[in-house]
């Protein structure tokens, strides 16, 4: 019989206070094959939101023909956004942040790439030419008193062009840093980070002027790797951590892309180490177990498969 929490054993080295950047309801269910109903969406979010994560990534304003899961965006967000969290949306282009504007989104995250396989996958431009579309973006979206996010995808290995020379992550890193976006979240879409790669790349970046207070980090889980990478990167002193409650996720314009880095698996970790997050986990993983009934098939997530099955 286990009590459902770790013993805590706190590590003063380490950050005392770790933000989840919860992605769940969007890198999770825009990779999702069975239909989610809006209304279990909106649930979704306002039991995540109780559970105590302050940020929940709720969609994304992208092409409805681009991302059909996400395509109820228009009906979805007003159903959540007077919930007391930060509610982030992604947008790729004007388009999109117009759409998020006229429902009152208060935060957005464009989404660029460090290779140009996968900005011709994701967003069907160049590196750069991706780049051109975000800049007015984030100019009107800060105009607008928004807080924008920037991610970066395949910084660690690409499923074309393999590994990814950490000067080119720099670069692309540099150039949304310098377009406006305030939070730089650096992600291993396809899970072929490992701790030292991920020291190496935060190094780079500080030493090219971008400070750890502005990345955060987000793993995907395909090697096991994710919680190692995460460890790695709170020893660098980054505090912010994008999870996915029930390691739901993957990515559509990136077949080998698995689950994201579970949200509970993280909390087990961070408990266990003395961080606070404010997260409840019992309530989060029971949000998890009724997902994956919706969903029809077991969560991913190690924790959540263990406090399931704890007497
Ligand atoms: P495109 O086909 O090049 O679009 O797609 P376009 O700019 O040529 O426009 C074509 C038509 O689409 C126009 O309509 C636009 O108005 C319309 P028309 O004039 O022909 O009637 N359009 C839109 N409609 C609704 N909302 C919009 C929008 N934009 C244009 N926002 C585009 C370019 C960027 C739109 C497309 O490639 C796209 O939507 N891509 C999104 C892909 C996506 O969401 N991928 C998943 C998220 S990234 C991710 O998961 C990784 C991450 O988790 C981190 C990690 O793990 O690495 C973040
Ligand atoms: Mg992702």
């Amino acid at each position: 019989m286990t009590t459902g929490l770790p013993m805590t054993v706190a590590d003063p080295s380490l950050p005392a206070r770790v933000r989840i950047h919860e992605v769940g309801a969007r890198d999770g269910l825009q990779n999702e094959k069975t239909a989610v109903p809006t209304a279990v969406k909106a649930e979704f979010v306002r039991r995540l939101a109780a559970a105590g994560l302050d940020t929940v990534e709720a969609t994304s304003f992208v092409h409805p023909k681009w991302v059909p899961q996400l395509a109820d965006a228009e009906e979805l967000f007003p159903l959540v956004r007077d919930l007391p969290v930060r509610l982030p949306v992604l947008v790729p282009n004007e388009r999109g942040l117009d759409r998020a504007l006229a429902l009152g989104a208060r935060e957005i995250a464009v989404f660029a790439s460090a290779t140009e396989s996968f900005a011709k996958a994701n967003l069907n431009r160049t590196v750069d030419e991706a780049l051109a579309l975000f800049a007015p973006t984030v100019t009107r979206a800060i105009e607008a008193g928004l807080k924008v996010r920037g991610y970066l995808s395949m910084c660690f290995g690409d499923p074309w062009e393999g590994a990814v020379p950490i000067e080119q992550v720099v670069r692309v890193t540099k150039a949304l840093a310098e377009m406006g976006c305030d939070e730089l979240s650096l992600g291993d879409t396809i899970g072929v980070a490992t701790p030292g790669h991920v020291q190496a790349l935060l190094t780079a970046l500080n030493e090219a002027g971008v400070p750890t207070s502005r990345i955060a980090v987000h793993f995907h889980d395909t090697y096991g790797q994710a919680l190692s990478n995460t460890l790695a990167a709170l020893r660098h002193g980054v505090t912010t951590v994008d999870a996915s409650a029930g390691g739901l996720g993957g990515c559509p314009y990136a077949k080998s892309a698995t689950g994201n880095l579970a949200t509970e698996d993280l909390v087990w970790m961070l408990d266990g180490l003395g961080i606070e997050t404010g997260v409840d986990l019992a309530a989060l993983t029971a949000t998890s177990g009724w997902m994956a009934e919706q969903l029809g098939r077991p969560s991913p997530s190690r924790t959540v498969r263990a406090l399931s099955h704890k007497e």
